[in-house]
């Protein structure tokens, strides 16, 4: 048995955690294991790496103590869909190319047996195709923004809590030594679980999610209520993803061969709070700190869980499936009724509902 192990689109903390997993626990059944470099680009463009390095044996010797490290040893993309690959033409214009019978034969060439994807919505997708194609596939979900519908949670998310709410605290010392408004800026694309856990979890006043529509008075109302009782400072922490009522979000770009890129509701809410209330505010863009660096311990341990779940799943002759969190178990559950399912947050969510019980504003009342 042969397995290749592949993660895809954004990075997320506990990835190292389930290539360390996955390899000791196929070396265990005496399965040799590979990587694949970024995504699926080193099975696919071979010459791109230096003497045939695309896909390498994975083993002990480099992956013993990488659990611990943020990122992912193998490389990522979320660029170059295989299945829906961008190629310009020479008059400017862009046809996509489905490469998917390409890699599945490269993938055979290399006399792999399994596939264990690692990866969001997107890379779940082409494991799907691939699946459909006839490889041997496992997945694993992975996203910072937890917006995975058929896992309880997915590791990365816990570390960007923590990230975001860390951050978020060490604003308050400085949003009242100056009695200004900060806007905190946080990933999460379209859904505000990230903006939501740590906004809760830091105590900050106003907390914007894409699922609750907001308005620039409601959100003033909050400031000045706090004014009132003395409070001369407010901290709102807004998700990349949320955006007025009967308003839009904000999008840094839309690249090619790439989902919209969002970003810049921050700047907007803070000038718009200025002009409304004229009071200094402030925004910090969290952007990627939340998703570097070392992974908390939880996620960790998810992707350990994750890592071991997945070779099990091979051993016991799954194919076509998702490893997902049911505390306390690890089931399976197939990777085509996982993807294209985005879970936002639920209005009736209790981490919302003690958001609001504890007089947080949502910009909505
Ligand atoms: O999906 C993870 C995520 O970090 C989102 O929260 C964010 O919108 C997006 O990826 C950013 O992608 P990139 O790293 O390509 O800018």
């Amino acid at each position: 048995m042969r397995i290749a192990l592949s993660t895809g689109g954004g990075d997320a903390p506990g990835l190292n955690a389930v290539i360390r997993a996955a390899t000791f626990a196929a070396r265990r059944r005496g399965w040799d294991v590979v990587g694949i470099r970024d995504g699926f680009n080193g099975l696919l463009f071979p010459d791109q790496y230096p003497e045939g390095s695309g896909v390498y044996s994975l083993d002990a010797s480099n992956v013993r103590s990488i659990g611990h490290l943020g990122g992912t040893v193998l490389g990522s993309t979320n660029r170059g869909n295989p299945c829906h690959y961008p190629v310009t033409q020479a008059d400017g214009t862009v046809v996509y190319e489905d490469r998917t019978a390409e890699l599945v034969q490269r993938f055979a060439d290399e006399h792999n047996d399994a596939l264990i994807t690692i990866g969001g919505d997107g890379s779940l997708s082409i494991a799907q195709r691939l699946f459909e194609e006839g490889l041997r596939v496992i997945g694993v979900p992975k996203t910072i923004d937890n917006d995975l519908d058929r896992t309880l949670v997915t590791f990365g998310f816990d570390t960007a809590v923590e990230i975001a709410c860390e951050s978020i605290d060490r604003l308050f010392t400085t949003a009242a030594s100056h009695s200004r408004v900060f806007v905190v800026e946080v990933m999460g694309r379209n859904a505000g679980w990230i903006a939501l856990y740590a906004g809760v979890a830091s105590g900050a006043h106003v907390i914007l999610i894409p699922e609750i529509p907001f308005t620039y008075e409601s959100v003033a109302r909050a400031i000045r209520r706090r004014e009132e009782g003395g409070a001369h400072y407010t901290i709102v922490v807004v998700a990349e993803g949320a955006a007025p009522l009967h308003g839009h979000q904000e999008v840094i770009a839309k690249p090619l061969d790439h989902a919209e890129r969002l970003g810049g509701i921050g700047h907007a809410v803070a000038d718009e709070l200025t002009r409304i209330t004229g009071k200094e505010a402030r925004t910090v863009v969290l952007g990627h700190l939340v998703r570097g660096g070392t992974p908390t311990a939880t996620d960790r341990l998810l992707g350990s869980r994750f890592g071991a779940a997945a070779v099990r799943a091979l051993d016991e002759g799954m194919n076509g499936v998702m490893v997902a969190l049911n505390e306390p178990h690890v089931e399976y559950v197939s990777i085509a009724e996982a993807v294209g399912r985005l879970r936002t947050v639920p209005l009736d969510c209790d981490t919302l509902l003690a958001g609001r019980e504890l007089g947080t504003s949502f910009g909505d009342d």
